[in-house]
This record gives C-alpha cells, structure tokens and sequence, in this order.
C-alpha cells in the first residue's frame, strides 16, 4: 500500500485554539508522545511568533530522534531565518514557508499583486532552500484561489526547490467532490508536480475537514496536515485519529498506510486533553468518550452475540483499554509505572516518586484508582512543571448559617503567602482570596464541574475559562474535594495566564 504522511499541526494550528496554549515543557511531552504515536512529520510551532516558541521548537528539535520537525515561517526573510533558527539542530528539520494565493487576501490582507505573491513565494522558497535541503510551501486559502493561478505558483514553488507543497483549506469551506477536483486539477496542471508530494491542510468550519482530506487522498495527495482530537483554530483542524481510522477500517476503498501506531491514539489523545484543558466532546469519532459506548438494549445484546454487530473498530485498536479497578492503596511503585506506561506515560524516577505519593494519598480517600484518576494525577503533578502559583493549603468554612469564608496559602515563585476572604459560595471565596493574593483581575467566563468516575467518592474535575487583558486560557483541576478542584482549576488557569503573558500566541494567519 502506498504511504500518507501524517503531519502533525496540534503544537501549531492546534495551539491556536483560543485558550489552548501550552508551556515549552507541555510542548516537549506532546511531542514526545507524538513520535512514538508514529508521526512523520511535526511542526512544532512558529518560531517568530515569541522567544517562547523558538525555544519550545528548538528544544523539540534536539529531542526527537525520529520524527522530522519543522517550523513555520511566512514567505519572509526574517521568519525563515528563525524557524531555520529553531529547528537546524534537529536529526531531521523542515521549513514551511507560506503565502496567500486566492484573490480576496491578496487583495484586502496582503495588498499585492498576484506577480508579487509569485515572486515572494518563490524568494522564499530559494531562500529556504540554501538552509535546508526538505522545504514545504503552503499556500493559504488555497482552496478559495484562482486554480491556475494556484498551480502557477506550485510550479515556481517546486522549482525554487520545495520538496512539499501544501494545499490548505484555511476557511473550511470546501467540500469533497470539489476539493478532490482540485486536487485532480493540480496534479494535471502543474508540470513538475510529481517532484513534489502534494499535502493538504484542511479546518473544519463546514465538519467537513476529515471528509476533504480523505477525498483529497484518494485524488493522489500524500501528506495528511492533521491535528490530534482536531483541535485547531475556530472549528479546528482535521483529526489525526478519523483520518488514520478511516484509512485503518476501510483499506478496500482507501488502500493506504500511515506509519501511526494506533494503540496510541487514545493515550494521545488523552494526554492533548490534559495539558491544554480542551475536553473532547462525548460523541466526537474514534476518541469521545461514547465513541464505544453501546446504551441501547438491543445494540447491547447484538454486541453480546458479536461486537462486529454494532463496532466497526475494536476499542483496544486505538488503546482504548481501560481496566475498571485499577491499582488500590496496596498496589507498589512497579503496578503503577507499568499501568501508567500502558496508558502513555513514561516517567522518569523522580516524577514516578510525585505520582506515587499522590496516588497513595487518593488511594487512602477513594477505594478504586482507576486509570481516569492517574491521569488527572500525572495532568498536576507532572505535567504542570513552572507554575507561577501553587496552592499550598486551602480551608474553606462554609454552611447554611454562615458567610463562607476561605484562608488559603499559596506559593508565588517559591515565596509563600496567605490571606482570607469572604464570598456567597466556598467556591467564591476561595476564588477571591486567590484573585487578591495572586494580584490578578481576571474574569470567569465559564466553569464547569464533572465526576471523573462514578461513585461519590469520584475526583470532581473542574475547568475554567479565564480572561485577562484580552488574554483567554483554560484551567483544570481534579480532587475528591470539588472545592479543591475548583481552586486547583483556577489556579491553573492563572499559571497559564501569566505564561501566556510573556508568550502570547500570535496566529500565523
Ligand atoms: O490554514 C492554513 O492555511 C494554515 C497555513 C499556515 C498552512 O494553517
Ligand atoms: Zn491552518
């Protein structure tokens, strides 16, 4: 079977999800995760953007020992020499360089003439190429862009020497039988294409992103831009785990491979959800939470008689094997590495000795630790590593006759400090008292609280959305204690607040 290219965009597009950003730590574990997920190709950020994201991408950069990283750049000579900047020590390194080719930017965002796009494309292309031999051009809004002149600027793109050229359908617009046409008419319109592999990049404000991109493969492209649990800007960007399942499930009319391991798609996925805060929702493709889940009575016996009745997938196919009773309190050091490392997490020594003595504390509140539970602990223990605010002790006095009152010690940059306050709610006093002590002033715009199992003793997880000086992130926070959670998740929040504070996430377009 011939082979799809999975490019992975989640530490790019996908950060530009509003609130969805991540620390160079967070970064550098994804995109671990990610090369032993299987993918080919990772672009780990757009280096000009901040000095945060040039050193994120050249710390990835001088990790991975497989996966090609890249980094973006506008068709600019400053931009490529700070993506070349930040991934040049890489095993293997990309540079993908962009322009708008449809008229409608060219005219109202760009301000230049089709003569000078084609010009500036193929500068930046020649450019790249003195750096590195593997250079991708992408040309934005792709799919809205007159077709020969499209094709016009592929070829000057491949003959300046890009070894990719990409296709996006930066507004979700397009839809199958078009997209595939367009393909189809590049591939007999550009004269040198088959010097290149032809990529597309597809976003998914029409839920067509997943569809395109598999009717753009069947059309003869090769490389899949993807992102994990789609997240990306507006509606977000095509899902890695549909693309590959889809590929995966039905070979007879899709005959390609992908290089992607998918027993690790649901850890993944799992682990995207954990460190950006963006939960999955329940009924989305191959990685929500009833993507497997049989509630009605008579699917339920049919699955009994065969699983093949109603699955078209086997869950464990995508990792999706999730004991019931995990570990309890009596369970050692080695149970649960082995248990974490089945479900993607591979823990050094010491992060291993945090984990372990928050699962013994669980463990002594909560009967069953299921795997729910471990990850909601590795999400505060590990992954949250430079956190500005850390919660040291929170009490809260609350009930129907008293004014709820909360004292809380926080450690701010390693310096402890404390206070109380008053709120019409535990939750709110503690909120308050964490605003003044942090010295913040931002504003709640969502919260909302789930059980991350069944039972009462279940971990209550809380997310909250918070904004500050046009600034959004998200925070979560698990503890069998829903006030703790709800402080933990504020607290989070404002650690991603302050990070984004010296590390804004500027959009690439
Ligand atoms: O959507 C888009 O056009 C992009 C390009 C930078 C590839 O993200
Ligand atoms: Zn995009």
């Amino acid at each position: 079977m011939e082979k799809v290219i999975i490019f992975d965009t989640t530490l790019r597009d996908g950060e530009q999800s509003p609130g969805a950003s991540m620390n160079a730590a967070e970064k550098l574990r994804l995109a671990t995760q990610l090369e032993k997920l299987g993918v080919d190709v990772l672009e780990a950020g757009f280096p000009v953007a901040s000095e945060g994201d040039f050193n994120a991408v050249s710390q990835i950069a001088r990790k991975m020992k497989r996966m090609r990283v890249a980094g973006l750049a506008r068709a600019g000579k400053d931009d490529i020499d700070r993506a070349w900047g930040a991934v040049k020590h890489a095993k293997f390194s990309r540079i993908h360089t962009f322009i708008a080719t449809s008229d409608i930017h060219l005219e109202y965002k760009l301000k230049m003439s089709r003569e000078e796009v084609l010009k500036a494309a193929t500068e930046a292309v020649s450019y790249a190429k003195t750096l590195t031999d593997d250079v991708e051009f992408s040309a934005e809004d792709g799919s809205r862009s007159d077709r020969d002149f499209l094709c016009k600027v592929f070829e000057a793109a491949i003959s300046a020497g890009a070894t990719t050229v990409n296709l996006p359908d930066t507004v979700g617009y397009a839809i199958p039988g078009e997209f595939a046409d367009l393909v189809n008419y590049i591939r007999g319109h550009t004269p040198n294409i088959d010097q290149a592999v032809l990529s597309v990049h597809c976003h998914n404000d029409l839920g067509l992103a997943t569809a395109n991109t598999l009717a753009a493969i069947s059309a003869g492209a090769r490389q899949a831009e993807v992102t994990i649990n789609g997240i990306g800007e507006r509606a977000g960007n095509t899902s890695l785990e549909e693309v590959v399942m889809a590929l995966n499930t039905r070979p007879n009319f899709l005959p390609f491979e992908t290089g992607i391991n998918t027993a690790l798609i649901h850890p993944s996925s799992r682990l995207v959800t954990m460190i950006t805060g963006m939960i999955v929702q329940p009924n989305k493709a191959i990685v929500g939470a009833n993507a497997f889940a049989h509630e009605a009575g008579i699917h339920q016996d049919g699955m009994l008689k065969n699983p093949m009745t109603y699955e078209i997938m086997k869950p464990e196919t995508i990792g999706l094997n999730r004991s019931e009773l995990v570990l309890g309190k009596h369970s050692g050091r080695h149970a649960l590495r082995e248990r974490l490392s089945v479900l993607g997490y591979e823990l050094a020594d010491d992060e291993l000795n945090v984990v372990f003595k928050a699962f013994k504390d669980l463990a002594d509140k909560k009967k069953h630790v299921v795997d729910d539970d471990l990850e909601a602990i590795v999400a505060e223990g590990i992954l949250r590593t430079s956190d500005v605010f850390k919660l040291e002790y929170l009490h809260i006095v609350s009930g129907t006759t008293v004014m709820p009152m909360a004292s809380v010690r926080l450690s701010i940059n390693g310096r402890s400090v404390k206070g109380a306050g008053y709120g019409n709610g535990p939750i709110d006093a503690a909120y308050n008292t964490i605003a003044k002590l942090t010295d913040t002033e931002s504003e709640l715009l969502r919260f909302t609280v789930s059980a991350l199992t069944g039972g009462t003793d279940a971990q209550g997880e809380v997310t909250v959305r918070l904004k500050e000086n046009g600034l959004i992130a998200l925070g979560k926070g698990s503890d069998p204690d829903i006030i703790n959670a709800s402080a933990k998740a504020y607290i989070n929040g404002l650690n991603r607040l302050e990070y984004l504070k010296t590390n804004p996430v500027k959009r690439a377009i």
